[in-house]
């Protein structure tokens, strides 16, 4: 199975560049799946029901997020009801939502469905999507990623071997190491979170796929996707501002990764930066 993996969306313009490339993404690398981080899709900040609609709507199967997950109060409503819709695992026990979930796949432009627990129905083949949060200089601690993503990955294993991590996480040691440290175990684990699409992709010698950052889809010509004065002005005065989110070349940023069904190992990584042609 092929499927792209979607770098943060940030603001309109992320949501937008989604709507009108991934038609053409499907087309070109002839998707099953595709998964995208929605953390930053609500004006920069968090998500709600409604980007998270436009997002699912643009053809993405899956959405992960990251620490601005609490940005906007509606998230609860996502993390209540919508089981296409995941936070990192490793928030304390009791904390609403999901960290991982396992999903159908039709093969080309089929749409998820999880059976319901019980249902003796012959099913297709499944994908588990993983969202973990690291720890290296990122708020707030969560507990051990480590620790919690081993323990999840042996539950998730006994019903599939397709398995993709987004490893939402600043620090590139950490992600290595987490990549490494799942390396034989999970398809794929792709960081997120630095908004800085990182050139290391690799298949790991046990048969994982990896890259350090997916990147972020948005407008480009800003910092890390908001305008660039406020940011500098906050660098320079420690004052706090307000980020808009930027607005000029805009730029989807991912990855497509091929998994063979029967093993869940990765053929195959390759990084996607595609530009959103000018209107
Ligand atoms: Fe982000
Ligand atoms: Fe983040």
């Amino acid at each position: 199975m092929k499927l792209l993996f979607i770098g943060d969306i940030v603001g309109q313009p992320g949501r937008n560049a989604v709507k009108n490339l991934l038609p053409k993404l499907r087309e070109r690398h002839a998707l099953d799946f595709v998964i995208a981080n929605g953390e930053n899709s609500a004006g920069g900040s968090g998500i709600t029901p409604r980007t998270a609609g436009e997002i699912f709507d643009a053809g993405v199967d899956i959405i992960t997020s990251g620490d601005h997950l609490w940005d906007q109060k509606e998230v609860m409503e996502l993390l209540g009801g919508e089981k296409r819709f995941l936070r990192p695992l490793n928030y304390p026990a009791g904390t609403p939502g999901r960290g991982s979930g396992i999903f159908e796949f039709k093969g080309r432009g089929g749409s998820p469905d999880e059976p319901a627990r019980g249902d003796a129905r012959p099913t297709g083949p499944k994908i588990a999507v993983l969202n973990v949060q690291g720890r290296t200089f990122m708020q707030p601690p969560l507990d051990n990623p480590f620790v919690l993503a081993l323990e999840e990955v042996k539950r998730l294993r006994e019903r599939t071997k397709i398995i993709f991590v987004d490893f939402h996480a600043e620090a590139t040691s950490e992600k290595i190491a987490f990549g490494r440290f799942l390396d034989g175990q999970v398809s794929a684990v792709v960081g997120t979170h630095t908004h800085v699409q990182t050139a290391d992709e690799q298949i790991l010698p046990g048969g994982t796929a990896y890259l350090t950052d997916a990147g972020f889809t948005g407008p480009h010509d800003g910092c890390l996707g908001r305008e660039i004065e406020p940011v500098i002005k906050k660098f320079l005065t420690g004052m706090p501002q307000r980020f808009e989110v930027a607005r000029n070349r805009v730029q989807l940023h991912g990855a497509v990764i091929e998994i063979d069904d029967a093993t869940g190992k990765a053929i195959s990584i390759q990084r996607v930066s595609e530009a959103l042609p000018a209107m």
